[in-house]
């Protein structure tokens, strides 16, 4: 869960590393590190933010055509200068940086310690800058000792590794984390992720596990077990401008308020593939999908549609929690993984385990080439465009609307209703953001020194109430629950006392009734009761009021974008980094 660029050209690098990072921010930023190739290495390393290792740079000294940066996100050692990448080998000579984890680091560590080398960090790492080193003899090339090394290595790596006896050369490996390059005209890149180096090129390649990646000035060669393999370049179709605020004064809030905007390209897929999952999984003997965090609960909110709508039954499993269930899946089982970043680490690893049973995985990806992308049976993309905040927002709407075309298709309906269904939740999720702006607003002024807040609903709203808990706690850094209004009164309604925050999510679809009985269950313990409704209610001390008159299977997704905007306006009065919060990462690349 760390970000890795690297630079190989004719400019003088360290600003475009530097710049490329702060883009990389998203997948840690407990520390950050940059080498530059300058006659010999010459590095920078801060803990804390991007911006903190910049302060220390002088763009006028410290340079050089080659080199490479990391943000980090602390697994083997804590956040400190020595933790941070590059790491160096023994003799100084070779630098490296890495996301991943070196599984067996430890026994490789102590064959190093014994052979008398010295370490300067406790991290997985060093040992592969150092077992690269030790395989560089002075006839060999850096891509030759990185090849060698590779079989010593137990885990997961994307590695960036340059040299100062050979400047203007980066070599990149992956297995199981991601890598792509970027192809530029007398330059070249490796990052973790695309937007990294938009602002240089749209030209992009995926690099595969078990490649190895070999960069110069004017030429990128892939390799797979030391024989050159043919690698397509593709255009990139993001903008610079979509990886950038705009004005905005956090990622968090762009992302919600272009919700409109992007939900109307999910529509733009390739309507096929749509028809291709929607025919496996009715020919399914069991459907099952797989997700972590929000994407799960954008999982449970499909889990209704498809139910509701297209008499489809599917489970919705924790992804860390899918090893556990693994045998009783096969050949006549569909899985649907749903992740953001392709990357997920819980995510892959039950997929691996699925297909490994002979299973079918189907997935819904946001990010283009992701692993994710590459070891499913199909993709349907979110088309959400880059999502950097570390909260997922227009990810989770570009999914819950991506089930509701996958049951058009289902029915038979796509072609004649897949434009009209998602142009109206666009233009309801904008009404939703416009008329609730001033209340939430307020609303958080009130809620901010809350020690806890509670969130209800029931059936398909359910998932609402957990995905609005979610958000709250992770950007405002308050306690909060989400459940099923019904299950209130067996164990957290102790907890409901005078002034006590509840979300009730309570839409005038078939739960309503129900959920006003739960909702008085709060106002005779006296709690502040907050409805989320299209129904006005005098039981609700405060209202959140989303579009009357929208489909049922609508309601998720317009009470879920108020309470995205409640989330982000408390953090932001606790004076929160709504877009990095504490101990979080957007990308979670460990199990
Ligand atoms: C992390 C992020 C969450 C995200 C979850 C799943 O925990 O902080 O925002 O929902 O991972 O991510 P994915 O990329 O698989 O959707």
């Amino acid at each position: 869960m760390c970000g890795i660029i690297g630079y190989v050209g004719d400019k003088n690098c360290a600003r475009i590393l530097v710049d490329s990072l702060k883009t990389l921010e998203y997948r840690g930023y407990d520390s950050a590190g940059i080498v530059v190739v300058n006659g010999k290495l010459e590095v920078k390393k801060a803990v804390g933010r991007v911006a903190g290792l910049e302060s220390q740079i002088d763009y006028s000294t410290f340079n050089g055509t080659t080199g490479m940066a990391h943000t980090r996100w602390a697994t083997h050692g804590k956040p400190s200068v020595p933790n941070s990448h590059p790491h160096f080998d023994q003799s100084g000579t070779v630098a490296v940086i890495h996301n991943g984890i070196i599984e067996n680091f430890a026994e490789l560590k102590s064959g190093l310690l014994s052979r008398g080398h010295v370490f300067a960090s406790e991290t997985d790492t060093e040992v592969v800058s150092h077992l690269i080193g030790e395989n560089y003899s002075s006839d060999s090339t850096l891509e030759e000792a990185v090849a060698k090394t590779l079989p010593l290595l137990h885990g997961s790596y994307a590695l960036g590794v340059v040299s100062s006896r050979d400047p203007g050369k980066i070599v990149a490996v992956r297995k199981s984390s991601p890598l792509v390059i970027g192809v530029g005209k007398g330059e070249n890149f490796i990052a973790s992720d695309v937007p990294a180096f938009l602002a240089h090129t749209n030209k992009a390649l995926v690099v595969d596990d078990g490649e190895l990646a070999v960069l110069t000035p004017r030429s990128v060669e892939v390799f797979r077990r030391g024989k050159r393999v043919k690698k397509d370049v593709w255009k990139v179709t993001w903008t610079p401008e979509a990886a950038k605020l705009g004005g905005y004064p956090y990622f968090m809030l762009k992302e919600i308020e272009e919700q409109p905007a992007t939900i109307p390209r999910v529509v733009a897929q390739n309507e096929a593939g749509i028809r291709r999952v929607a025919a496996k999984l009715k020919g399914a003997k069991r459907v099952v999908m797989l997700a972590c965090g929000t994407s799960r609960h954008a999982a449970l909110i499909g889990r209704y549609i498809l139910m509701k709508d297209a008499g489809i039954y599917c489970d919705v499993m924790l992804a860390s929690e899918f090893s556990h269930f693994a045998q009783s899946m096969d050949r006549g089982t569909v899985i649907i993984a749903i992740s953001q970043s392709g990357e997920t680490a819980d995510v892959m690893d039950a997929v691996r385990s699925a297909k490994a049973r002979g299973v079918c995985v189907y997935s819904i990806v946001n990010v283009l080439g992701s692993t994710l992308t590459r070891e499913s049976d199909g993709v349907i993309y979110m088309q959400a465009g880059p999502e950097v905040g570390v909260a997922a927002t227009k990810s989770f709407s570009a999914t819950v609307l991506m089930f509701s075309l996958l049951s058009l298709a289902l029915q038979g309906r796509y072609r004649k209703d897949a434009k009209g269904f998602v142009d109206g939740a666009a233009a309801l999720v904008k009404k939703t953001i416009e008329d609730n702006r001033g209340t939430v607003k307020a609303l958080a002024e009130e809620l901010k020194g809350s020690p806890a807040v509670y969130f209800i609903g029931r059936g398909i709203n359910f998932a609402t109430a957990i995905e609005g808990a979610l958000k709250f706690k992770e950007i405002s850094y308050i306690h909060a629950e989400g459940m099923p209004a019904g299950e209130l009164k067996h164990g957290t309604l102790s907890l409901v006392e005078k002034g006590v925050p509840v979300v009730t999510i309570n839409p005038a679809d078939d739960t309503y009734e129900e959920t006003v009985s739960n909702t008085m269950e709060v106002r005779a313990r006296e709690g502040l009761v907050i409805g989320v409704s299209d129904r006005p209610n005098k039981i609700y001390d405060r209202f959140i009021r989303i579009p009357e008159g929208a489909d049922p299977l609508l309601y998720p997704l317009l009470s879920t974008v108020p309470l995205q905007m409640l989330a982000y306006y408390v953090g932001v009065a606790r004076g929160n980094d709504v877009d990095k919060p504490r101990n979080l990462a957007k990308s979670v690349t460990v199990k």
